[in-house]
This record gives C-alpha cells, sequence and structure tokens, in this order.
C-alpha cells in the first residue's frame, strides 16, 4: 500500500500555531471570520481584551458567527441570537431558558504574540508560538512586511532556509557550510555554519567585513513557522531575526507573512540601533527573497534524487513526517504514522552522509517516504560539508 505522508500534502493539516491576522484587526468586542488552513474560524475579542477562536458556523442553522457581535465575554449569533462562550458552549437562547444538548462549536487555542493572532487547531496547545532563545523574556520590537503568496506547499516553501547548494549557486553567497541539528519534539533547530571563501575580491571583501566565518541558523517549529537567525559568528554586526509564518489557502497556494524581530532597546540612541537592525534585517530578506521566488513558483518538488548535500533537506522532509495532524486535515493518513515511522533510527545511506563517507558528486537515493522521522530525545549530530 502506498504511503501517505505529511510532507508537501494538501489533504493534511500539521497540529501547529497559524497566523491568522493581525492584532489590531480584531479591536474590543469585535468579532471577525477567517479561512485558515481550509477551516472557517471567527475570532472575537472580549470585554476583557483576550482574543477567542471558535469554529464559525453557528450549531443552529449554521450561521457564520463572524456576522454576528460581542457581548462581554461571548459572541452572539447575528439570525436568532444564540450566545457561544470562549469554550464554544452555548450560554443563551434568548426564546428559550434550557440549552440543549450539542448547543455547541469546537474551540480554539490563540496566542497573540508578534504583533498577529496565531490560532492551534485544538483546544489546548502543547507550547506556545515558538521564540528566539536569545530574545527568550526581552522586549520586542517587530515590524511585519506584507504578506506574500508561492505557488506551491509551505512544506516546499520551507525548505530554502537550509538548502545549502543554492547559497552558492543562486544567491552566489562564498561560504562552505557544515550542519549541526537538534530537534526537541515538534521544533527542529538547522544551525549552518563555516568558513567564508576568499578566491576573488568579493569574498575577500566579505571578509573583511564580517570576519572569517558565517554561520546561521533555522528553527522550524510544527513544520509552519520559520524562526531565522542571521550573522552569527561575525564581527560587527549582531544576530539579526526574522520569522516566516506559513499556511496553505484555498487557491492551492502557501500563504507566507514575513515579520522582523530585535530587542527593544531603550533611550533615542536605542531606538536608533534597534531600528537599524530591522532594516538590516529586511535588506538581507529582500536580497535574497528575490532570486528565490522563481523556484518556488515553478517547481514540482522530488526527492528522487538527493545528494549527501541536500541532507539537512532529507531531515526536515523527516521530522515534517513525523508531526501530527490535526482535525483541520482533510483526511487522515492512509497508513498512521506507525511506530517504524517514528524510529529515531536514520535510513542507512544517512547514516553514511553523516559519517561524511560519500564522495563529492556521488548519487545518494534517499527514500525518504518510507524513512524514520526521528523523535523523543532531543539529538546533535553533525557532520563536515564536502568541498565541491
Ligand atoms: S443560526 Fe445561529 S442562532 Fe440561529
Ligand atoms: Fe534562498
Amino acid at each position: 500500500m502506498a504511503m501517505t505522508t505529511l510532507f508537501n500534502n494538501w489533504d493534511i493539516v500539521a497540529k501547529g500555531w497559524y497566523l491568522v491576522t493581525a492584532s489590531k484587526t480584531i479591536s474590543q468586542a469585535t468579532v471577525q471570520s477567517f479561512t485558515i488552513c481550509g477551516q472557517r474560524i471567527a475570532l472575537f475579542r472580549g470585554s476583557d481584551g483576550q482574543v477567542r477562536a471558535l469554529d464559525a458556523y453557528c450549531p443552529h442553522m449554521g450561521t457564520d458567527l463572524g456576522i454576528g457581535s460581542v457581548d462581554g465575554n461571548q459572541v452572539r449569533c447575528f439570525f436568532h441570537h444564540w450566545a457561544f462562550d470562549g469554550n464554544g458552549q452555548c450560554q443563551d437562547i434568548p426564546c428559550q431558558d434550557s440549552i440543549p444538548s450539542g448547543a455547541a462549536v469546537q474551540a480554539y487555542a490563540t496566542e497573540e504574540k508578534y504583533g498577529f493572532i496565531w490560532v492551534y487547531p485544538d483546544k489546548v496547545a502543547p507550547r506556545p508560538v515558538a521564540e528566539f532563545d536569545e530574545l527568550n523574556g526581552e522586549a520586542l520590537a517587530v515590524v511585519a512586511d506584507a504578506p506574500l503568496t508561492r505557488q506551491c506547499h509551505h512544506h516546499i516553501c520551507m525548505i530554502n532556509g537550509i538548502d545549502v547548494q543554492h547559497l552558492q549557486t543562486v544567491h552566489h553567497l562564498p561560504v562552505d557550510l557544515s550542519l549541526s541539528l537538534q530537534q526537541d519534539g515538534e521544533q527542529i533547530d538547522f544551525t549552518l555554519s563555516g568558513e567564508l571563501l576568499d578566491t576573488n575580491w568579493r569574498e575577500r571583501l566579505g571578509r573583511i567585513i564580517l570576519g572569517p566565518r558565517y554561520a546561521y541558523s533555522m528553527r522550524y517549529a510544527h513544520g509552519c513557522l520559520g524562526l531565522l537567525t542571521m550573522m552569527q559568528e561575525v564581527r560587527w554586526i549582531p544576530k539579526l531575526h526574522m520569522l516566516y509564518a506559513y499556511r496553505p489557502t484555498e487557491a492551492g497556494e502557501t500563504f507566507i507573512q514575513p515579520i522582523y524581530v530585535t530587542k527593544k532597546r531603550p533611550g533615542l540612541w536605542g531606538w536608533i540601533v534597534t531600528h537599524l537592525l530591522l532594516w538590516l534585517t529586511r535588506l538581507s530578506y529582500y536580497v535574497l527573497r528575490g532570486e528565490d521566488g522563481k523556484i518556488y513558483d515553478n517547481i514540482r518538488f522530488s526527492t528522487e534524487r538527493l545528494l549527501p548535500v541536500d541532507e539537512p533537506i532529507a531531515r526536515y522532509v523527516r521530522y515534517v513526517n513525523g508531526l501530527v495532524p490535526s482535525r483541520w486535515s482533510k483526511r487522515s493518513p492512509a497508513v498512521s504514522l506507525s511506530e517504524e515511522t517514528l524510529s529515531s533510527e536514520p535510513i542507512s545511506s544517512e547514516k553514511e552522509a553523516l559519517n561524511g563517507e560519500h564522495k563529492q558528486g556521488r548519487t545518494t537515493d534517499f527514500d525518504l517516504c518510507a524513512s524514520s522521522a526521528p523523535q523523543g530525545d532531543p539529538e546533535q549530530v553533525s557532520k563536515t560539508r564536502q568541498r565541491e
């Protein structure tokens, strides 16, 4: 039987935090509905200022609660004025005293972070929206850029941050990287670091400005949020941070919301530094974005012929296939994620790659669909990339 997996599968939505809209869109005592991952969700902000999320269609006759009104900390349906609390339970039916059983809708966990409202496809989320470790507990300055769409599944778009080869072939970045990897459940960190090359004037200029080494890391959370930390191990410039929030659209595209983040610094000089760093982050993103766009708008993605240098991508695919399908999925995987699928043992070709045994240019077939997805204990893997 063919294995149906989560990766690049439009019918399965992994559990995770999905960005809905800017916090300011839902002001106090307002309600509005959005289609998120194919699901109609009503968001409302109660008189206590808290945002709540419910399945949008009223259990009475199916009216969209998004056209209703907010009454205290409840949302009231426009049609016959049934009122629902943040748990989705009907609390009031104006024409009678009793509440029939089943007068309820599914409620979802919400969080407001980075200036946006996020929804999780369960009533309770196991962990909050992902953060950068070094910004933990800091007051943040956040700037959201204009959202964009790409013509492929978001699992494919997300690969861009860890595709080592394309840094040289597409972006002409003179850096030779090695990978370290750490996974903690549904969150995985890829850190790529190495020497800046010095074979021509452009590379030498880069070394003068940045120093001899460069590193960056991608943290993926739930396969729908990427946290990029740039400018690691360089001199002069502090680390730059940005997020990419992804979700599938009804039209079969990927919606991407870029968000720039840095620590908020006090005082006038602090304000200048803060905004200079946000601007630098945006600039770095713009330099790379244009070059990548036409790839992801025209790709028919395949994992048939991955090379050892593509190891981060193989690991990423395995990570995504280990995520948990949510109630928003159009169907369940034909074969659920089995014990075998969730094993932490690497496939044999990958073991060789991890040991750096592959010669340059030698093709390795990664049987990714049948591969195991690393889960459980955090793991550390290091490998020196083969020079091209
Ligand atoms: S349809 Fe919502 S109260 Fe009747
Ligand atoms: Fe790129």
